[in-house]
């Protein structure tokens, strides 16, 4: 089974971004830690990042159109993107909105989250392991 992992702006630059806050694994090592992950559940994982929000939209289209589970950490446009919330919208497998920090214990802004009401559910704050757990999370509800 084909699972999307979709990441937004600034997520490419993991290692190099804010290390004290994000850590240092890069964006490189969470595509890897994804595919094993997918790979030990049977699940064929593909990982994409961008910085732009129609490109996001159009993935999203791309996995309502194909029924296809989505893994999506959509970076600051999760708390202003009134656009991703409506393609999140869209689909009907599960999507798993996540987060490597909890964005619950940072500024005001951070708060709030127009993504989650149209997700499957929210997983934030275990770095790298957020990931890892939302395709765990995947594979339950897909099997
Ligand atoms: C983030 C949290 C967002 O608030 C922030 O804009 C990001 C990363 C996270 O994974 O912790 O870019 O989504």
């Amino acid at each position: 089974r084909r699972v999307l992992v979709l990441n937004g702006p600034n997520l490419g630059r993991l290692g190099s971004r804010e290390p004290e806050r994000y850590g240092t694994t890069t964006f490189a090592d969470l595509v890897a830690e994804c595919e094993k992950t997918g790979a030990e559940l049977g699940l064929q994982v593909e990982v994409r990042q961008t910085d732009d929000e129609a490109e996001l939209v159009g993935w999203l289209h791309e996995a309502a159109d194909g029924k296809l589970p989505v893994v999506l950490n959509p970076a600051a446009f999760t708390h202003y993107s009134y656009s991703l919330r409506d393609a999140c919208a869209q689909r009907t497998a599960p999507l798993i909105e996540v987060h490597l920090t909890n964005p619950a214990t940072r500024e005001e802004f951070r708060h709030t989250s127009v993504v989650a009401g149209v997700a499957t559910g929210t997983i934030a704050g275990f770095g790298v392991d957020s990931f890892r757990l939302a395709l765990r999370a995947i594979s339950s509800l897909t099997d």
